[in-house]
Order: structure tokens, then C-alpha cells, then sequence
């Protein structure tokens, strides 16, 4: 089966070309199709720039990057279909209200007619009773929520969340992941970013550990967490990896 998403040898350099920063070094991920995949790391390890390569955000400086058979650069359109990213950053039109909002974005998918849809979104999320209101008028974490309903309002083949939990409360994380999950159920292929490693841990079925721009391992989740025993298992794992890191 053609996966879900296909990163070869992907490297990003900032600035000048031999002088930049190398946010990314020779990344190479596959996720199978159906598959909950969790990117791993500490702050600036490079997930939210490898995601932003996979959308076609920001164009990487080697490599190449396919999302359901598709090349990133080749046919952006195409990826564009079948690719919903919920950003780590919160970008909104705040004179827009939460309906006209993803309404407006069905529109860019060219499908008109997406209420029913819209609503199982807005249900899904608690915002049912938001419909209407101005998106200025939202706290962070409904505002946050809005962000995931937009990215999926063209049923996705992939859905990748970046950090899509920051700031939101505890019963909303739980329905979220609820919704998520359902999702996967259904094919969706997840691709996660998180620094709550106990969601990651409940999740996610592969990981990858992004250190310093580099894959320091990747592997299924029950091999990780084969190594160790007793509480927060991916929390030792995630210490681990990164105390070897910094000793070296
Ligand atoms: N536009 C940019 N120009 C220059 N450097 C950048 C740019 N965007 C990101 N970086 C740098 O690249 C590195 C990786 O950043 P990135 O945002 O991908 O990390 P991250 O793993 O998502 O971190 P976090 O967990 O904090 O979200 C950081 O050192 C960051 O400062
Ligand atoms: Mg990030």
C-alpha cells in the first residue's frame, strides 16, 4: 500500500545556505496509512519545521516529502486534498464567526455544502453553542479548537496535530482524543506532536525522537516502553533518550 506519508532524506537549513541554522539533517519517515504516529522532542527539535515541509509551508532544503502518493512539491494541490495540519500557532480571522469560519473553508475545498459535517465538527468539539460567535470573542483553548475543526472540515486522509492539546482543558482533551481516535478507527492516518508524553504513551502506536534536527530512534510504542517499568514508562524513555544526548 502507497503510506500515508513519506519523508526522504529531508533537511532544512535557515539562513544562509552554508552558514544558516540546520533546523533539519537527512530525515527519513514513513507512516503507514491507518497508522497514529507520534513526533517526539523537546523545544526546537525541528516538528513543527518537518511539519510545515509536509504541507508544502515551508520548502525543505534537501529531500523530498509525499503524502498519500503525492509529492509535496510536484502537486501541492493534491497534497492540499488530503492533508489537514491543526498549526502549533494560533492563526484566525477574528471578524469571522466560528461558522462562517468553516464554512469559508469547506468553500476553499470546493465543497459548498458541508453543514452536516460542520455540525458533527462543531458537536464533536463543544463548540455547538459557539456557532455564532465572532472567533475574537473565543478563549485560547476554544480558539484552539475551532483551529482543529478547521483543518478538518475536508476529511483529511491524514490528520496531523501539532501540539493540539496546549492550553485546552482536561474534559475537552479527553473528548478530542475520543473524536481523534474514532478517526483512526476509520482509516484516517494520525500524525501527533505533544510534550503530554502520557497522551503520546495512550496514543500513539509508532514514535519517532527528534533530537536536534536528527531521528535519534524511532519504533512501535510497546517496544519503547518494553524497557522500562512502573509509572509515566514514556517519560523514562523520553529521559533517557535525551540525558544520553546531552552527555555526549
Ligand atoms: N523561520 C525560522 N527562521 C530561523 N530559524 C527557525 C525558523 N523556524 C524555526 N527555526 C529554528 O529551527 C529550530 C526548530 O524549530 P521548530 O519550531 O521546528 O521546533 P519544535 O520541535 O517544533 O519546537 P517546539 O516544541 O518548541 O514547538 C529552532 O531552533 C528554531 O529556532
Ligand atoms: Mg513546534
Amino acid at each position: 500500500m502507497t503510506p500515508a506519508v513519506c519523508l526522504t532524506g529531508v533537511g532544512k537549513v535557515y539562513g544562509h545556505p552554508t552558514r544558516g541554522f540546520r533546523a533539519l539533517d537527512d530525515i527519513n519517515i514513513t507512516i503507514e496509512q491507518g497508522d497514529f504516529y507520534g513526533l517526539l522532542g523537546p523545544n526546537g527539535a525541528g516538528k513543527t519545521t518537518l511539519i510545515q515541509i509536509m504541507a508544502g509551508l515551508t520548502r525543505p532544503t534537501t529531500g523530498s516529502v509525499s503524502v498519500m502518493g503525492h509529492d509535496v512539491a510536484r502537486d501541492p494541490s493534491a497534497v492540499r486534498r488530503r492533508l489537514g495540519v491543526v498549526p502549533q500557532e494560533l492563526v484566525f480571522d477574528p471578524f469571522f464567526t466560528v461558522r462562517e469560519t468553516l464554512r469559508i473553508q469547506s468553500g476553499l475545498f470546493g465543497l459548498p455544502k458541508n453543514d452536516d459535517w460542520i455540525d458533527e465538527l462543531l458537536h464533536a468539539l463543544d463548540l455547538s453553542d459557539r456557532a455564532q460567535t465572532n472567533l475574537r470573542a473565543l478563549s485560547g483553548g476554544m480558539k484552539r479548537r475551532v483551529l482543529v475543526a478547521q483543518a478538518l472540515v475536508h476529511r483529511p486522509a491524514v490528520i496531523v496535530l501539532d501540539e493540539p492539546t496546549a492550553g485546552v482543558d482536561i474534559q475537552l482533551r479527553e473528548s478530542l482524543w475520543q473524536f481523534i481516535r474514532g478517526l483512526n478507527d476509520k482509516g484516517h492516518t494520525i500524525l501527533l506532536t505533544t510534550h503530554y508524553l502520557e497522551e503520546a504513551e495512550k496514543l500513539c502506536r509508532r514514535l519517532a525522537f527528534l533530537r536536534r534536527g536528527s531521528i535519534a530512534c524511532e519504533g512501535l510504542t510497546t517496544e519503547f516502553l518494553a524497557t522500562t517499568t512502573g509509572p509515566a514508562r514514556l517519560e523514562q524513555v523520553f529521559r533517557k533518550i535525551f540525558q544520553e544526548a546531552a552527555v555526549e
